[in-house]
C-alpha cells in the first residue's frame, strides 16, 4: 500500500507584496517580498498515490471537486510526478482552516501543503528550500509558507535562484495582526489575472518594482530593530502602492468594499489616538491589522464598533511546514 503523507501550513500575510510575474510558466516574481507566517490560519493536505484510482480525486474541505474544480492542483501535481518519475493518481484531501478567496491566501499555505505533503508522498526528500522553489509552482506566496516567522523570498532569476528564506524565526518580540474578516464576496478578478492585468497595462508598474527595492531593505532593517512602527509604516505604504496599482490598470480593479474603507479608517484613527497600528490589504476585501499584542484588546473593542467580535480574528507569528506520514 502507497504511503500517505499529511503536511500542515500556515498561511503568511506579505509585508512587502508579490504583485507581478516575470515568468509565469516558472512563476518568477517581479521583485522579492517579506511576509509573517501566521498561527492561526493553516491548511492540512494529505496525499496518497494510487495506481487504483483512474484520476486524480481531490476533497476540498470534505467535498469533491470536479475534475474543472482541480485542474490547478492536477497541473502542480503532474510536476511532482514528472520529478519522482511516478505515474499514479493521486488522493488529496485538503482541510483549510482559512476562510477561502476572502484575501488571506488561502492558496498560500495550500500549495505549501501540496507541495510537502505530495513530494514526500511521491518518495523525494526534498530540504526547505527544494520544498520552498517546488511550492512556488503551484502559487507565488505558498513559496514563503514553508517557513515560520518573518520569511523573504528572494526574486531570483531562474528556477533554482527563486525561493524563500527564514529571516527571523523564532519572533521573540511582540508583534501580531488581527484580521478583519470582512463579508465574502466573490473576487473582482484573482490574484493571478490581477497581477498579469497590472503589469500588462499599469504605467506605474516600473515604479512599484523600483520602490518594492527600497521597501525591502527597509523592512529587514525593521525587523531587525525589531521596530513596529517602522514594520508598520513600510508595510501599509507597501500594501496602498500595490492597490494603487490596481487602480491604476486597463481596466482598473479593486479588492474593497465600504468595509475595507471603514477598517482603514478606523485604524488610521486608532493611530491618530496613539494607538501603535497599521494595516495591509492583499487581493480580496480582508483589513489586517499589524499591532504588538498588548494593544489588541484596545483595538478590538474599537472596531466593534462597527464589526462583530467574530470578525476580528487575532493571530501571532506563525511556525513553518510540519509532516506526518501514516
Ligand atoms: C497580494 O500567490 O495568490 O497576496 O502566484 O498567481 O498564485 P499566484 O498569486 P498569489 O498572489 C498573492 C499576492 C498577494 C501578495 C503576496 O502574498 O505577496
Amino acid at each position: 500500500m502507497a504511503k500517505t503523507v499529511t503536511a500542515k501550513a500556515h498561511t503568511n500575510i506579505a509585508l512587502v507584496k508579490y504583485w507581478g510575474k516575470k515568468d509565469a510558466q516558472l512563476m518568477l516574481p517581479q521583485n522579492g517580498s517579506i511576509s509573517l507566517t501566521l498561527d492561526h490560519f493553516y491548511t492540512e493536505t494529505s496525499v496518497t498515490f494510487d495506481t487504483q484510482l483512474n484520476h486524480d480525486q481531490v476533497y476540498f474541505n470534505d467535498q469533491l471537486l470536479q475534475p474543472a474544480q482541480s485542474q490547478r492542483i492536477s497541473r502542480f501535481l503532474d510536476l511532482v510526478r514528472q520529478r519522482s518519475g511516478l505515474h499514479a493518481p493521486a488522493a488529496v484531501k485538503t482541510t483549510n482552516h482559512v476562510p477561502t478567496s476572502a484575501g488571506l491566501a488561502s492558496s498560500a499555505s495550500g500549495f505549501a501543503a501540496l507541495a510537502a505533503a505530495s513530494s514526500r508522498a511521491a518518495g523525494m526528500d526534498l530540504d526547505a528550500t527544494a520544498l520552498s522553489r517546488l511550492a512556488r509552482r503551484g502559487s507565488g506566496s505558498a513559496t514563503r509558507s514553508i517557513f515560520g516567522g518573518f520569511v523573504e523570498w528572494h526574486a531570483g532569476h531562474d528556477d533554482q535562484s527563486s525561493f524563500a528564506e527564514v529571516i527571523q524565526d523564532p519572533v521573540d518580540w511582540d508583534i501580531q495582526m488581527i484580521a478583519v474578516v470582512l463579508k465574502a464576496t466573490k473576487k473582482p478578478i484573482s490574484s493571478t489575472d490581477g497581477m498579469a492585468r497590472v503589469v500588462a497595462t499599469s504605467p506605474y508598474y516600473p515604479a512599484w518594482v523600483e520602490t518594492a527595492e527600497t521597501d525591502l531593505t527597509r523592512m529587514r532593517a525593521a525587523i531587525a530593530a525589531k521596530d513596529l512602527a517602522a514594520v508598520g509604516t513600510i508595510a501599509e505604504t507597501n500594501a496602498m502602492r500595490m492597490h494603487a496599482l490596481n487602480l491604476s490598470a486597463a481596466p482598473a480593479f479593486n479588492y474593497f468594499t465600504a468595509d475595507t474603507l471603514t477598517a482603514i479608517q478606523a485604524v488610521t484613527d486608532l493611530r491618530a489616538h496613539g494607538i501603535n497600528c497599521y494595516y495591509t490589504l492583499d487581493a480580496g476585501p480582508n483589513v489586517k491589522i499589524i499591532c504588538a499584542g498588548h494593544d489588541t484588546t484596545v483595538i478590538k473593542t474599537a472596531l466593534q464598533q462597527y464589526f462583530a467580535p467574530e470578525q476580528l480574528i487575532v493571530a501571532k507569528p506563525g511556525p513553518g511546514i510540519t509532516m506526518t506520514e501514516a
